[in-house]
């Protein structure tokens, strides 16, 4: 029988989100209904709310989730009621010509709820990122829900599901960063601070923070990085080199996603160096690069999707070093909220005062 709960939709472009009754379909096979213990408040939602994804309205907000499962459809196998899981909005499908080569983790055939969320009136939700966890509960593919370790509190775990792991997987999986590195992130947010975290946790010798906001830095510190540069003040390129020797970083992550901060990680990095683009551009964002510059530099430029996590692989790993102490996931969570301050995070996130508002059930 489906069943009613409270979840948060953005009801029109720039409107302003409310609480509704959501109506949760029974899982039909392959899915699973998830009972929602914490989830993230993360820009992609304030995308939607703006109308900057798509034009599907409404949105079912909410994506960076911890829960239970709490049943499942048939055929699944991989997860069972009781299961805590992290939600992923990368559900690898095996199939795509990405997944058959090996690189799952450029899935582009990823597997959401066939069955449609709908309002008491029967109009249908796009769930944002196929996640929609803005609820008390909510129907994923079964293969969005990757089981991990139950000691680790929900708020927390959450993050993994989407910014923590995009910053972690930048650093350890597309930056291929490794002991003694040095590494610089631009822009020290939720992103780039767990960038610098991943840093840290792949043994990185140097890490140099750069933001234009003191407090910024000051997580970034206590998350690993081992000199910080407010680039308001300081000129960002110069200050990376003189820190490694007159060469510039092994890897520098750029992690707000604008072409000043992009040409800052190009120069920053030594030659053959590595630059890692996490941030999201706009569509109206240019780039301009000498050509010879780009050549006789050397090296890589890489863009990272969603860390190019493998949630199966990535997720149960993070939280069993987050368990043993060496990766500190609290930091990230400023506040908890109820489902009904959610307008409320999107005003703060604009203030910058916060890493991430996590809604906790
Ligand atoms: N130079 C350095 N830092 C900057 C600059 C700049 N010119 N402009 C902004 N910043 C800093 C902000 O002060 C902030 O600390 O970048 C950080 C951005 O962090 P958040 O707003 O918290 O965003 P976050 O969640 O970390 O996401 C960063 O990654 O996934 C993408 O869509 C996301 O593009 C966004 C980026
Ligand atoms: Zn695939
Ligand atoms: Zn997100």
């Amino acid at each position: 029988m489906a069943q009613e709960v409270r979840g948060v939709i953005a009801p029109g472009k720039n409107e302003p989100v409310r609480i509704e009754t959501i109506v949760v379909p029974d899982p039909g096979p392959g899915e699973a209904v998830v009972r929602v213990q914490a989830c993230g408040v993360c820009h992609t939602d304030l995308h939607y709310k703006q109308g900057g994804i798509s034009d599907d309205f409404p949105f079912l907000l909410g994506h960076e989730a911890a829960g239970v499962v709490e049943s499942v459809g048939d055929g699944v196998t991989d997860v069972a009621p009781g299961d805590f899981v992290i939600l992923n909005w990368r559900a690898v499908c095996g199939q795509c010509r990405a997944c058959l080569r090996g690189r799952p983790w450029y899935c582009f055939n990823t597997h959401n709820a066939k069955q449609k969320m709908t309002l008491t009136d029967g109009t249908e939700l796009s769930p944002a990122l196929g996640i929609g966890a803005f609820a008390e509960k909510t129907l994923v593919a079964a293969g969005q829900c990757t089981k991990v370790d139950p000691a680790a509190s929900p708020a927390v775990a959450g993050l993994l599901g989407c910014g923590v792991m995009a910053g972690i997987g930048a650093a350890i999986n597309t930056g291929n960063v490794g002991r003694g590195d040095s590494v610089a992130v631009i822009g020290c947010g939720g992103v780039g601070g767990a960038a610098v975290a991943g840093s840290r946790l792949a043994g990185a010798a140097r890490i140099i923070a750069v933001d234009i906001d003191d407090r910024k830095l000051a997580t970034a510190k206590a998350l690993g990085a081992t000199h910080t540069v407010n680039s308001r003040e300081t000129d960002a390129v110069e200050k990376i080199r003189e820190l490694t020797g007159g060469f510039g970083a092994d890897v520098v992550i750029e992690a707000v996603g604008r072409p000043e901060t992009y040409q800052q990680a190009f120069y920053a990095r030594d030659l053959a160096g590595t630059v890692v683009l996490v941030g999201v551009p706009t569509p109206e964002m240019k780039l301009e690069l000498p050509l010879l510059d780009v050549f006789g530099r050397g090296g890589a430029l890489k863009s990272s999707w969603y860390g190019d996590c493998l949630p199966s692989r990535d997720f149960p790993m993070l939280i069993d070093l987050y368990l043993q102490g060496r990766l500190d996931l609290e930091a990230f969570v400023t506040e908890t909220i109820q489902l009904d301050e959610v307008e409320k995070a999107f005003e703060r996130m604009h203030e910058g005062d916060v890493l991430r508002s996590v809604v906790v059930f």
